[in-house]
């Protein structure tokens, strides 16, 4: 496998994802991970990421120059070619004129490298630098050059060396795959046989052998991410594994019942489901406050969830479906931080367990799917949108009551069977109904009407953090309105929302 070395730039997690799209398996770790723990993990390559910081930087990250003596192949890039000139012995200077400090798409001319065998030798690089090499380590020979970067790639390819100031794991290098897959395949003489099925074997393996033949709690939300983990460990540990799913009311039409047949049906998993819809709903009688809202539900989720944990007594491990852009967050060289929050409010403090099990920490959501289908998980679960925590407790705007959330499930649903009927489903991120807190007055049959609208939410994004609205057709949209209309009573009213995320956000509270 290779060793991806983490020095804290905003690609690292692209670089990570590029190697396991060349079908090699990789780790990412912290540039400040021991030399004793690159030794034992048995490594065909290195790739040191870009990062942040200046190299002349007090508290740049720095790198044990014994790593350049292991004998195995090293790929840096951008701060990873620079820490690479800089403890080599060559020299990396600030930019000091535009030119030489280069942003975005650059021209970029190859010379000879195995790197760049096969390729196109005029051709253009992602560039995000403001620090460049000025001088070569003794050994090195310049790979390419762009208009800015005499020293735009550079290698020692007796040592194995290799270093590039660009960015080939971005689209944006259009010949960027095929110099990484020349490292892998070439330079470290990787397989490039490894998929997603080696990797829950693997996983399962790795389980099996650690947990032992001890107790393991997995709080179960329903959502990819907890399922995928659930279906893994079970895999693992059978019936040592423990699954508690609490239905708070605040979910989609079916979808407690749906969760309920997968895991007891077909995985024959241990499962405790909680029907706690009553709880919170007497809880949230009356309140309006979308903050208060979500307080209300992170809390009583733990108090449930803890309750029931205490009945199964004393378990030896916690699984958590937390992610690779879930870990990612707690910032770089920290990869190992364990995020200290749960997508609902946050982690039980008085269920007695001695460790966490993350087994998806190193995966992007699409992989996850992957990791999904390859277990067996139903395509309508593994392709389920995000769903919040709190439910539909944050679409059913102002006070809540079991009618409204009926009433919204109801035109939820109708939503989301047109969208798939007509072919939506995978691109757009993320639909769903909401019941405003407007009523207003309608003409149903000759009669007078004084009803609920309904706003339809649709946006496409990728990181969820900013959001276009999508641009369902109008006819598909018609038929949505009108069986909304006519299949939900108290419902005289139908709004599309047209507002991009920023200024609004994705969901309503
Ligand atoms: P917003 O509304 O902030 O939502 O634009 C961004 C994404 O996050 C989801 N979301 C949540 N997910 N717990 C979650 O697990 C929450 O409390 C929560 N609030 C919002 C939202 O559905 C969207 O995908």
């Amino acid at each position: 496998s290779i060793l991806v070395l983490d020095f804290g730039g905003q690609y690292n997690q692209l670089i990570a994802r590029r190697v396991r799209e060349a079908n090699v398996y990789c780790d990412v770790k912290p540039c400040t991970v021991p030399l004793s723990e690159i030794r034992a993990g048995d490594y065909k390559g290195i790739i040191f990421t870009g990062g942040p910081a200046s190299v002349y930087a007090e508290n740049a990250p720095r790198i044990d120059p014994e790593i350049f003596t292991l004998g195995i192949p090293i790929l840096g890039i951008c701060y990873g070619a620079q820490i690479i000139a800089f403890t080599l012995g060559g020299k990396v200077s600030p930019g000091a004129t535009a030119l030489t400090r280069e942003y975005g798409k650059t021209p970029l001319q190859l010379h000879d490298s195995v790197l760049f065998d096969g390729m196109i030798n005029e051709t253009s690089c992602w560039m995000s630098h403001g620090d460049y090499i000025s001088e070569l380590p003794k050994g090195f020979v310049a790979t390419a050059t762009t208009h800015g970067c005499p020293f735009a790639a550079m290698e020692n390819s007796k040592k194995k060396i290799y270093a590039v100031q660009f960015h080939p794991e971005v689209l944006h290098t259009p010949q960027g795959m095929d110099m990484i897959r020349n490292f892998l395949y070439r330079v470290c003489d990787c397989s490039g046989t490894w998929k997603m099925s080696s990797f829950v074997d693997n996983m399962v393996a790795h389980l099996r052998e650690n947990i032992g033949d001890r107790r393991v709690l997995c709080a179960l939300s329903g959502g990819v991410d907890s399922s995928v983990a659930a279906v893994l460990v079970h895999k693992a540990v059978g019936k040592q594994l423990t699954c508690i799913f609490v239905d708070h009311g605040l979910l989609r039409k079916n979808e407690g019942d749906e969760v309920e047949a997968i895991f007891k049906k077909q995985f024959d998993i241990n499962l405790i489901r909680v029907n706690a819809e009553e709880r919170f709903l007497t809880k949230l009688a009356g309140v309006s406050d979308p903050e208060q809202k979500r307080k209300i539900i992170g809390a009583e989720f733990i108090r449930v969830f803890e309750e029931e944990a205490k009945k199964i007594g004393s378990v030896d491990y916690l699984v958590q479906g937390t992610i690779y852009p879930d870990v990612i967050e707690s910032g770089p060289g920290n990869a190992a931080v364990i995020k200290s929050h749960h997508n609902v409010g946050g982690l039980p403090d008085n269920v007695d367990f001695k460790q966490i099990i993350e087994p998806l920490r190193i995966l992007f959501k699409d992989e996850v799917r992957a990791a999904g289908t390859e277990l067996g998980i139903p395509e309508n679960l593994v392709w389920r949108q995000p769903f919040p925590g709190p439910g539909l407790a944050i679409r059913v705007i102002g006070e809540i009551t079991k009618e409204k959330l009926d009433l919204l499930r109801d035109a939820d649903a109708i939503f989301r069977e047109e969208v798939a009927a007509a072919g939506l489903g995978r691109s757009i991120n993320q639909y769903f109904a909401a019941l405003t807190n407007m009523r207003s007055v309608g003409v149903m049959g000759d009669e007078r009407t004084y009803d609920y609208a309904i706003a339809l939410r649709a946006v496409t994004t990728t990181d969820f953090m900013t959001a276009d609205w999508a641009q369902i057709p109008y006819p598909v949209l018609e038929k949505i309105s009108n069986r909304i209309i006519n299949e939900v009573r108290h419902v005289n009213r139908v709004l599309y929302d047209i507002t991009s995320k920023p200024p609004a956000t994705i969901e309503y509270e």
